[in-house]
């Protein structure tokens, strides 16, 4: 047997997710691994616990990751909030709201479907009139920023409605923790999960999540237990430290946990408005190359994410080849269209380290060069200078 040790080739991650990883969060994922219950690893704990809750902008003392990716943030707002009857409205308007459906289905719920429009932010009327049919519903669940299409929903005013027909809300921030304005605590959001490797500049592999009081109670007045061990709140509570000692659960990802203290070191130091604003000046200077090279992005400007932007592909350019293209000659990874969206979109992502001037110029240099060499009429050194304008705004 003649295999080596994996060495990556050098890429630039613009699709949606993982994002390019600040060589800071690299360098402190190889210090050296110390027991997950020693003293200095819980102090280190702790302090991932209190930066969180500056980056989800919420006091709830139950604010921690899980050790598990994206996917069982989600499960663990599910499992833990949605017992067996309980009917749950889910606006869906991209493929992570289908996922969400598929959780409450799983859980024994009964959910409610509000289906939106994909590439456009749900609208808060159809919750209404969901909930108006719906009195008994006891839980809202809706995806923030939608990863599959670039829409951006009103989270304040979903959450304002699901309050006033007395429904807990579990809202999905992957994408959103980061890159756009997310208030957990003053809209008033009740279970709230994201992931680690998209605007906090970090690897895959964990779910910081949130839970406030009134969430809380609902987990702990539960007529049934939890179904997933692992993702018990209560279980998890006791390894992340609540009231009660450190008591083990799990062995932590303790390598994985000095990456994501880093990463949410360097969001404290940007400071989190700053990073948002990053994240939308950016979005506009990429906007005004694609623009100029005559690609349009997909989401009405008011609804857009900044940090992930669908752009329809030109009438007669074939999705993959113009992306292997860019892979393998520009070293630059962006995403393909999912669902109703494939074949149709690309998906660019300016996610945490990714969203940055170099990465901009790289991605619409190589698509202007690669469609040009395919017919498609396009000034790329134009597209080029409408970025610098941008920037320079
Ligand atoms: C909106 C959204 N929710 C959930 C997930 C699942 O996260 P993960 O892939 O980390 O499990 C993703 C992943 O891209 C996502 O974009």
């Amino acid at each position: 047997m003649s295999i080596q040790s994996f060495n990556p080739p050098v890429r630039t991650l613009m699709g949606p997710g993982p994002a390019d990883v600040h060589p800071r969060v690299l360098g402190a994922l190889g210090r050296p691994t110390i027991g997950h219950l020693d003293p200095a690893f819980v102090t280190m704990m702790d302090e991932i616990k209190t930066l969180l809750r500056y980056a989800f902008r919420t006091e709830s003392p139950l604010t921690m990751p899980i050790s598990a990716p994206g996917s069982a943030g989600m499960e663990a707002c599910f499992v833990n909030l949605v017992e067996p009857g309980d009917k749950v409205v889910v606006c869906i308007n991209g493929v992570f709201g289908m996922r969400m459906k598929e959780n409450i289905e799983r859980c024994g719920g009964i959910p409610v479907v509000v289906d939106d429009a994909w590439g456009r932010a749900l609208n808060p009327q159809r919750l209404e009139d969901a909930l108006r049919a719906n009195p008994d519903a006891k839980i809202v669940a809706f995806v923030h920023a939608e990863t599959s299409t670039g829409a951006c929903s009103d989270v304040k005013t979903l959450v304002g409605i699901a309050h006033r027909h007395d429904c807990l809300t579990i809202v999905d921030a992957v994408t959103a923790l980061g890159g756009c304005e997310l208030e957990v605590d003053s809209w008033g959001v009740d279970a709230v999960y994201a992931s680690t490797q998209k605007c906090l500049s970090c690897t895959p592999g964990l779910a910081p999540v949130s839970f406030n009081e009134r969430a809380v109670e609902k987990v702990r007045g539960r007529d049934s237990k939890v179904q997933s061990w692992f993702l018990d709140l209560n279980l998890i509570m006791g390894y992340w430290g609540g009231e009660q000692k450190r008591s083990y659960h799990h062995t932590a990802p303790i390598n994985a946990l000095y990456g994501l203290h880093e990463s949410l070191i360097m969001l404290q130091e940007e400071g989190i408005e700053n990073a948002w604003a990053r994240h939308q000046r950016n979005h506009l200077a990429l906007r005004a190359g694609l623009e100029a090279l005559g690609l349009e992005l997909i989401v009405p400007e008011a609804e857009r994410l900044p940090q992930l932007n669908a752009v329809s592909i030109p009438g007669g350019i074939d999705d993959a080849t113009v992306r292997g293209r860019l892979l393998q000659e520009y070293g630059l990874e962006i995403g393909a269209g999912l669902g109703e969206f494939a074949g149709k979109v690309w998906r660019i992502g300016l996610m945490g380290h990714s969203s940055r001037t170099a990465n901009i110029l790289l991605c619409v240099g190589g698509l202007g060069n690669i469609l040009s060499s395919l017919g498609v009429p396009v000034d790329t050194g134009a597209a080029l200078s409408g970025i610098q304008s941008a920037l320079s705004d």
